[in-house]
Parts: structure tokens; C-alpha cells; sequence
């Protein structure tokens, strides 16, 4: 498949896409007429292994030789038909460099209408997946555990980078998925386990701990890949209280989900409450913020339309009860706190959904707050030279013929993962004076000339520093 170009960025530029995630079930007779219509190999392979499509007999063997075709048939990947015309069983999901058997992203596509999706379906290599996959801080470390691991994405991610990797799964087709995939890709480190969270593990810790758990707050448990109660945190409240207990001295534990919100809870409170005392440092990352009725209407489903409104209605109503304004599509990062660097902080930002490997800028994000919050960074600032990390894109929020409003935001230009960080009107005149790199006493003379004082300047470099814009050598 590497030979005719069947991975992650190839299939999207083929299909007309900016990033694979852009992906859309309704979209597949445009991609098949707009994009495929070459048929060449890899148009052949997205269509069987991707889109879920059929092919001739003739097309068939173009992808695939007799010998593969047989292969794949007693794997019972591919069924062909007696016209010899030929449909994948599963779906072969590209990421990175890397492929991913699963079960099909669209089961209503060879279902009868109105049947229920299988309970024990393994998920797709979905949107959520891809996130994960790109944002995980990839240090090479002694072991890794993947929680809620499905096809096993994330746990065969880090056995490219930790010496001993272990899955687990409470639904024993996806542990049977992730051996499949571990045994198709030669994956020599990973043990998979069917079981319950961390109890297949017994008190083992690990350095590096992923989970994609099933979070969205639902009515109704249809789909175990993806309820997780009407609170959403059946499964991801547990993974996150047994950190304490299985994150390992140093280690990094990342999480993909869903997190309801309102006014008076925070995602970061609500998730610090799961942590209870646990002394672990909590980075949330914003990438979606779905008004609840939004969520809802995106979540209803039904044969007809008065079935869609009563189940849109349901939806709203288990948001409404939980007390969920919105709900927040985030990355939580945890790390152990170290008491050299005073309590566990928790810190917000939100960033645009990765498009590619991003891992070292959550790292960065971790050093940096770690090394703020120790004191003698504030006592060596005055010997520091300043400057932009890369060019800084404003979105701006201008009142007509006004000034410029407190909600002016800004972000790195070129970065896998664009964090926007809010500025305010003194952050921006740094950001223009720090065009050049600039030493803290010029920067003193350009405050002065300006009327700002010399803790109002510290104050703004240390935030910019913070936000990840400038550096400071
Ligand atoms: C959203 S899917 C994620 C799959 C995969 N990690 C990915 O990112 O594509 C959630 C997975 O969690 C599993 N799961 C649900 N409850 C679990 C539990 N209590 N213990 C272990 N796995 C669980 C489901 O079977 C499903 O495979």
C-alpha cells in the first residue's frame, strides 16, 4: 500500500481534502465522481479500504494480485462476490505513515434501515483518534498503557517509541482488532488485554498513558464506543482517578474527550474534582465548543422526522439535567507536579485541531508553565533577550472606528497546532516592538517612553512568554 502512495496525506490531497479529518460520509458520491473518476491504484484503494466502495473484478485485480486476493479473503478482509466483483469486510484506516484495520466507519452503508449499529463494533479511526494520534508527546520512555484502545491506534503509536507497550480493551473484538493490527504491522512490544480499565494491570505504572474512552454524554446505550453515560464520564472519571496510582514518577497521561461545561463548572474544575488531591499538574486544550443545543441536534437520529425531533429532544433534556451550557471537545494532558515548583497548576488554552504532530508543543506548553512558576525565573528576566518565536497572526476584534477590544486574539502562523491565546493592548505593542531580538533594556526605554511602568512590562513579557509567542534567551 506504501508503494501506490495509501497514506494519510496522499489519500486527503486525493480526495479533495484539506486534512482526512474533513472526511464526510454524505460526500461519498462526490469524491467518487469528482475525485476516484482515475481509477488508478491508490483512487482503487480509497474506494475498497476507505469509502467502503465495491469494486469490478477487473479493478480488483489491478489493486490486488490472485495470491493477496486470497490472503485477504481467508483473513475474511475481503468478500468477493460470484461476479468477482469485490467489498473490504473492514475498513483500512491511514494515519501518519501508519495503516489501521478497523470496522467500517459508515455500518449503515451495508445495513438494512433503522438496524442498530452492533454493540460490540470496534471504532473507527475517527477524528478523536487522529487528535490523539497527533498530539501525544512522543519521548521515547521505558512503557505505555492505552486505555479504551479499539483498533489499538495509540498503543501501536507508542510502541514506535517505548520499549514495552500494553493495550487494553473491555470489548473482546477490539482486542482481537488491536492483535490483528499488531501482528499485520510486525509489532513485536505490545500486549493486548481484554478487561475492565486498569485492572488487567494489576499496580503496574507507566510512563506514557493514552485513552480515547467512549465520553459522550448520551440518553441512551446503544453504542459502547461511545456512550459514556448521561454525564459523559462513566468511563473517563475512573481513567482519570487512576492516575495517582499508574502514572509513573515523571510520566505523561493524555486524554481525548468530550467534557461538559457551564458557567459556574469549568472543564478544568470538573476534571481537577476527578483528580481529587492527586498533586498532578492539568492542561486542558480547547479544540471544539459545541453549544448544548448544537450537540444535541448533532447527536438525534431517527427513521423519520418526528422520531429526529423526540430524540433531539431527549438529548437536550439528559444536557439540561446534567447542567452542561456547552460541551468542550478537549485534550487533557496530566503530569506529576513537583514540589520544587510549588501546587499542581491547572492551565486553559485553546488551539485549532492539529493538523500534524504536535506532541513537543504540548511539551513546550509543560516546561514553560513548570518553569514560570518556579521564582527565580522572574529574577533573571532583566538578563534576558527577548524575541518572536515566528510570525504572529492576529485575529482582531475592532468596535467600528474604536479601539481595539480585550478579545483580540493571536496565534503562531505555520504550527501543526495553533494555540490562540487572548491578548491584551500592551501584549500587542510588545509583540510589534519584538520584531527584532531585543534586550531587556531597550525594552525598559521603550516602556518608559510609552508610560508603562516596570512591573506592568514584566508582567506583559512574562505573559507573552507564557502564551508561547516570544522567547527568551
Ligand atoms: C472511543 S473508542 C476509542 C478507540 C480507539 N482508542 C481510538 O482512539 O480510535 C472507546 C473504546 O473504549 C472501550 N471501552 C469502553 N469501556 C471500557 C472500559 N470500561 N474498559 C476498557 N475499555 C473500554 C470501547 O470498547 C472502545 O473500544
Amino acid at each position: 500500500m506504501d508503494t501506490i502512495g495509501y497514506n494519510e496525506s496522499n489519500v486527503a490531497v486525493r480526495l479533495g481534502l484539506s486534512d482526512i479529518n474533513d472526511l464526510q460520509m454524505r460526500a461519498l458520491p462526490i469524491y467518487r465522481k469528482e475525485n476516484l473518476y482515475r481509477r488508478e491504484e491508490v483512487d482503487l484503494a480509497i474506494d475498497l479500504f476507505l469509502l467502503q466502495g465495491e469494486l469490478t473484478s477487473s479493478e480488483l485485480y489491478r489493486l490486488l494480485s490472485e495470491k493477496e486476493q486470497q490472503l485477504l479473503k481467508q483473513a475474511e478482509v475481503l468478500s468477493v462476490d460470484e461476479n468477482g466483483s469485490g467489498r473490504a469486510t473492514v475498513s483500512l484506516y491511514p494515519s501518519g505513515n501508519r495503516l489501521f484495520f478497523s470496522d467500517h466507519a459508515w455500518p449503515q452503508l451495508s445495513q438494512a434501515p433503522g438496524t442498530a449499529v452492533p454493540w460490540g463494533q470496534v471504532m473507527f479511526v475517527g477524528t478523536d483518534s487522529r487528535w490523539l494520534a497527533r498530539s501525544t508527546i512522543r519521548t521515547p520512555v521505558a512503557n505505555a498503557l492505552d486505555l479504551c484502545t479499539g483498533s489499538g491506534i495509540h498503543a501501536l503509536l507508542a510502541a514506535t517509541h517505548v520499549k514495552q507497550a500494553v493495550a487494553v480493551d473491555i470489548n473482546p473484538r477490539a482486542a482481537q482488532c488491536t492483535l490483528f493490527n499488531a501482528l499485520a504491522s510486525g509489532c513485536k512490544n505490545l500486549e493486548v488485554k481484554t478487561g475492565d480499565l486498569y485492572d488487567p494491570v494489576g499496580d503496574e505504572k507507566f510512563d506514557l498513558i493514552t485513552a480515547n474512552p467512549p465520553f459522550v454524554p448520551s440518553p441512551v446505550n446503544t453504542l459502547a464506543y461511545r456512550d459514556g453515560g448521561p454525564s459523559g464520564e462513566d468511563v473517563q472519571r475512573r481513567i482519570v482517578a487512576g492516575l495517582q496510582k499508574h502514572l509513573a514518577p515523571g510520566g505523561v497521561a493524555q486524554i481525548i474527550t468530550e467534557v461538559g461545561e457551564s458557567n459556574e463548572i469549568s472543564v478544568a474544575d470538573r476534571v481537577r474534582g476527578w483528580l481529587r488531591d492527586a498533586p498532578i499538574n492539568l492542561h486542558v486544550l480547547k479544540f471544539r465548543i459545541f453549544p448544548a443545543a448544537v450537540y444535541a441536534i448533532g447527536h438525534g437520529a431517527g427513521d423519520n422526522f418526528n422520531e429526529l425531533l423526540e430524540s433531539v429532544d431527549d438529548w437536550a433534556s439528559n444536557l439540561r439535567q446534567q447542567g452542561y451550557s456547552r460541551v468542550v471537545a478537549v485534550l487533557l494532558t496530566f503530569q506529576w507536579s513537583d514540589s520544587v515548583n510549588g501546587s499542581p497548576w491547572n492551565r486553559t488554552d485553546e488551539a485549532y485541531p492539529p493538523r500534524d504532530n504536535c506532541g513537543d508543543i504540548i511539551s513546550k506548553i509543560f516546561d514553560i508553565e513548570n518553569k514560570i512558576s518556579s521564582h527565580r525565573f522572574q529574577a533573571e528576566l532583566e538578563s534576558k533577550k527577548f524575541s518572536r518565536i515566528a510570525p504572529v497572526i492576529l485575529n482582531e476584534n475592532r468596535v467600528l472606528g474604536g479601539n481595539l477590544t480585550q478579545v483580540s486574539k493571536g496565534f503562531l502562523s505555520k504550527q501543526p497546532l495553533s494555540v490562540e491565546y487572548s491578548l491584551d493592548p500592551i501584549e500587542l505593542d510588545l509583540l510589534a516592538a519584538l520584531e527584532q531580538t531585543v534586550d531587556y533594556t531597550t525594552l525598559l526605554s521603550v516602556a518608559s517612553n510609552i508610560g508603562l511602568s516596570v512591573s506592568v512590562l514584566k508582567n506583559s513579557l512574562m505573559s507573552l512568554y507564557r502564551k508561547r509567542l516570544i522567547e527568551a534567551q
